[in-house]
């Protein structure tokens, strides 16, 4: 169920995003990324739990994002750590289409 705080704002288009690929925004303090798999569209924070690193400077293979830094791997669709050196997961965040647009709850 959807909280009442819940804003959902529009990102980008559907073809700004290529299958397997990311798409990374700003939304006031919160870096983004948006995650394109074969089954839907993820969300996660773009920053590393670990120490500071642009997860979309990763790499996103099999639902899973490796940080660039020390190659943490988090699961892009819960956020779950599935190895370290980070042990803490990413928050994620739930994103929809509307016709072509993307849009992101924050
Ligand atoms: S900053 Fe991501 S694993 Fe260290």
């Amino acid at each position: 169920m959807e909280q009442a705080d819940t804003t959902w704002i529009d990102v980008c288009s559907i073809d700004d995003i290529d299958e397997g690929g990311m798409y990374e925004f700003q939304h006031d303090a919160n870096r983004i990324v948006i995650y394109r798999l074969e089954d839907g569209l993820f969300a996660t924070d773009n920053v590393c739990t670990h120490e500071f690193a642009l997860l979309s400077e990763g790499w996103l293979e099999n639902g899973t994002i490796e940080c660039p830094l020390h190659g943490a791997l988090f699961d892009v669709k819960t956020g779950r750590v599935e190895r370290g050196p980070a042990d803490c997961a990413l928050k994620t965040y739930a994103v929809r289409t509307e016709g072509t647009r993307v849009l992101c709850s924050v």
